[in-house]
């Protein structure tokens, strides 16, 4: 077990990459912090969690709210001394031309996407300088490398995440704490199939020709499986990437290649 005796904070675990980092990590004998805004979808995560759920805790969590994310950091340290690993995964995605976006989906994308990863990294970076180890790990998206199309606002906020990340490594390295990003290309989770769906439906186009397009834009022609991505965050979390800080994971099928 690769992850035995780490203490884990995993947000956004209630669906998708979130979901399957938590079953990945519980098997390896992680414990584990999980949260969500979604409880109901949080409960199902930890239900799935046959191995290791004893070691399991999971929280009600809204990023976007300050005092909650640090009950979470500070219950988490009261509890086991103690963060290994803090994984920052919550995120939303709105689509659509930017002449006709919502100002409040704009708002909801800075509040979860950046503010969300802000503030989980703020509560927990004291704990990481007074303990001198750790790795932190933040959800890029290939959407921080390319345009998409209609995609203007979630670009830019995962283009964000990539230079939060560099940054806070600077700031961390001296005390032994790597930062570090991932970013995943299409990756079969409720949030791609919702941004699918609605393309396709503004378009008046059928859904499975939308996902086809996504297939295509990776070399591979397929989605990612989330357990894919999570295999890329374990290796983020552990040793085996000791001599990596500041870096950016991309696990994109190559869509970044063309
Ligand atoms: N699926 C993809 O193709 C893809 C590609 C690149 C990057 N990503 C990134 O990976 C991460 C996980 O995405 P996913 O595909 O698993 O999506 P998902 O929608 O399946 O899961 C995201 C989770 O974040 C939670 N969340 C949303 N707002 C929250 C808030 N305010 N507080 C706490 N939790 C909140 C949701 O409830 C959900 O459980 C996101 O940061 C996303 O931007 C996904």
């Amino acid at each position: 077990m690769r992850l035995k005796d780490k203490v884990v904070v995993l947000t956004g675990a209630a669906s998708g990459i979130g979901r399957s980092t938590a079953i990945l990590f519980a098997k390896e004998g992680a414990i584990q912090i999980i949260s969500d805004i979604n409880e109901v979808g949080l409960k199902e995560t930890y239900e799935m969690i046959k191995d290791g759920q004893e070691n399991t805790i999971f929280m009600k969590v809204d990023v976007t709210k300050p005092a909650e994310v640090k009950d979470m950091i500070d219950t988490t340290i009261k509890k086991y001394g103690k963060i290994d690993i803090l994984i920052c995964n919550a995120g939303v995605v709105r689509v659509g031309p930017i002449e006709d976006f919502p100002d409040k989906d704009y708002d909801l994308l800075i509040d979860v996407n950046l503010k969300g990863t802000y503030y989980t990294c703020k509560y927990a970076v004291p704990y990481f300088k007074n303990q001198k180890f750790g790795s932190i790990i933040t959800l890029a998206s290939v959407a921080a490398h390319i345009g998409q199309v209609n995609h203007a606002n979630y670009c830019s906020t995962k283009a964000g995440i990539l230079g939060f990340t560099r940054a806070l490594a600077l700031d961390l390295a001296p005390y032994g704490v790597r930062v570090n990003s991932v970013s995943p290309g299409a990756t079969d989770t409720p949030m791609l199939q919702g941004d699918v769906a609605k393309q396709a439906r503004d378009r008046g186009v059928d859904y499975n020709m939308v996902k086809k397009e996504f297939e295509e834009e990776g070399v591979m022609g397929r989605w990612a499986r989330p357990e894919e991505i999570a295999t890329g965050i374990l290796y983020l979390a552990t040793n085996d990437s000791s001599y990596m800080t500041g870096a950016d994971l991309r696990l994109d099928g190559g869509w970044t290649t063309r």
